[in-house]
């Protein structure tokens, strides 16, 4: 090849590697939110109201019990489940503090994306708002099914009022596929000549899900304001309810049901760990609300952290009880925490508990639609999906194309997938951002050491470190038991970096070519 040749294709080589590589101006973000002009009204205590607001949901009411009990693909932790919580809760406060330092640093709304936009440059900062997408997305999926369980229950409580076609509908109407299929050969019935068949496709789909998801997805069209009032409320009664099981649980607990206190040994504890991280994801929503915060450098560290400290007390208490109250082949995985006071004679209390939870869960599927929605927007509007997706609607002033398709990704998602597979996949997405945000704290550390750090994690490089050896750790462990989801996360990694590259980056590349002409034809003017 002659030399000239050569030289054009290394000059072609280094301009697409420095593309990739293109960071966004953590001053220039600064300048934007500043801009904004969002009203700061949060402080630390509105802060860890959101937070738990945020990370109180399915995880405790409903994959407690699959991450106790186990499911055809993990072994369950038994008692040791408390183990498995506080190993989940390390990983977590690792990446918090991690968090912590970024929010407090760059205080605006795009959290991790914006993160790895300054530190790791333009493709990066893709991948992590895919994988956020991911996350908020399946998140939604695990958490409507589990409201669709708790709605059930709620029904059975009227059973006498109601009638039976409503409150013991065929399984194929309240549950995927998969878990229709489970149930019916549970039930000692051929799955295949009990699901309708429509061209040879089974016809399952969870009713309860489709219409919450229908409810929500019209709420989120004609606009909610989110009012701290609001979320305070909900965070009460889902304290309240959590508590309501531990005081009245904790006369129950029998200490034989804490032996054998490892029955599935290390492995069970470490992926009851890996589910468990479940019932922790959220607290990274709180990074999103910075550019409403008052004094954020001290505010959004406090708020972080203490939402999860404070989720970290009630879940422990929580597996106390349970795994105290309940011995672990009688634990119900739909609903654990409702059904072991059915267990005690308490209905009464089960019936609150479904209420609480139902109320519960519906708020935490609000923020994961409204995160989900919120990511999506502001990649479409930083140039990495189609223009169309910002579309705003004329009369109620929201990002409604954005919002239905979102409404019916989930909708298509929660026919799809079972429970445990959505946590499965939603915590592989939370475990690859948690450790891309601890890396790019290094990477700024080393690469702008003078900048203003309100907030610094302490024992740096080691906690970041250990942020990144503890989520990377459980991840991959793992990956060595679970065959649908670890299938599916690498699925979903191709489908990005494709993406990105047949349209993400061309789309970069005509964007910045506008601005040079912009730019030139202003210095001619
Ligand atoms: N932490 C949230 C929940 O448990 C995702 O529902």
């Amino acid at each position: 090849m002659p030399e000239f040749e050569q030289k054009a294709e290394v000059g072609a080589l280094t301009t697409f590697v420095k593309n990739l590589l293109k960071m966004k101006n953590p001053d220039s973000m600064l300048k934007q939110a500043q801009e904004g002009g969002l009203k700061k009204t949060l402080g630390a205590f509105d802060l860890i109201i959101l937070g738990v607001g945020a990370i109180i949901g399915s995880g405790i009411f409903t994959v407690v019990g699959i991450a106790a009990v186990g499911s055809p693909e993990s072994a369950g932790a038994g008692p040791s489940l408390i183990l498995s919580m506080i190993i989940a809760s390390m990983a977590c406060i690792f990446s918090a503090l991690c968090y912590s330092e970024f929010a407090s640093m760059l205080p605006v709304a795009g959290s991790a994306y914006l993160y790895t936009y300054a530190t790791m440059g333009e493709f990066m900062a893709w991948m992590i708002g895919w994988i956020l997408m991911l996350e908020y997305l399946v998140a939604y999926i695990a958490v409507v099914s589990a409201w669709s369980g708790y709605f059930m229950q709620f029904l059975k409580g009227f059973g006498a009022f109601l009638p039976d076609w409503l409150v013991n509908p065929p399984v194929y109407l309240i549950h995927d596929y998969s878990t229709a299929v489970n149930e019916i050969t549970k039930q000692g019935l051929d799955a295949n000549s009990v699901i309708p068949h429509f061209l040879g496709i089974p016809i399952c789909i969870n009713v309860p899900s489709l219409v919450i998801t229908i409810i929500l997805i019209s709420i989120l069209i004609k606009g909610i304001q989110e009012s701290t009032k609001m979320a305070g409320l909900m965070v009460a009664i889902k304290l309240g309810v959590v508590g309501l099981f531990v005081f009245t649980g904790m006369f129950y607990i029998k200490p034989q049901n804490w032996t054998p206190f490892a029955p599935n040994g290390l492995e069970g504890m470490f992926m009851g760990a890996f589910i468990i991280f479940f019932a922790y994801i959220g607290f990274d929503a709180i990074a999103t609300a910075a550019e409403e915060t008052k004094n954020p450098q001290r505010n959004l560290p406090i708020g972080i952290i203490g939402s999860l400290l404070t989720c970290t007390v009630v879940y422990v208490l929580v597996a106390l009880v349970l795994t105290g109250v309940v011995p672990i082949d009688k634990i119900d995985v739909q609903a654990p925490i409702a059904s072991a006071m059915n267990m005690i004679g308490k209905n009464w209390i089960a019936g609150l508990i479904s209420i609480g939870a139902l109320t519960g869960l519906t708020s935490v599927l609000l923020v994961m639609l409204l995160a989900g929605t919120r990511i999506l927007y502001a990649m479409s509007r930083d140039g990495f999906l189609p223009k169309v997706l910002q579309t705003v609607h004329p009369k109620f002033k929201t990002p409604h194309v954005i919002t239905l398709m979102t409404g019916f990704i989930c909708i298509v998602g929660t026919i799809c997938m079972n429970i445990s597979t959505a946590a499965e996949l939603c915590n592989f997405g939370t475990f690859a951002s948690f450790i891309i945000v601890c890396v790019a704290v290094l990477i700024l550390r080393k690469t702008q050491p003078d900048r203003y750090r309100p907030f610094k994690v302490p024992f740096s490089p080691y906690v970041p470190m250990a942020g990144i050896i503890c989520c990377s750790g459980l991840m991959f462990y793992s990956m060595k038991f679970l065959k649908t989801s670890r299938v599916l996360f690498p699925v979903w990694i191709i489908l990005g970096i494709a993406f990105y590259f047949l349209y993400g980056y061309r789309q970069q590349r005509k964007l910045e070519k506008c601005a040079e002409l912009t730019a030139n034809k202003e210095d001619n003017v």
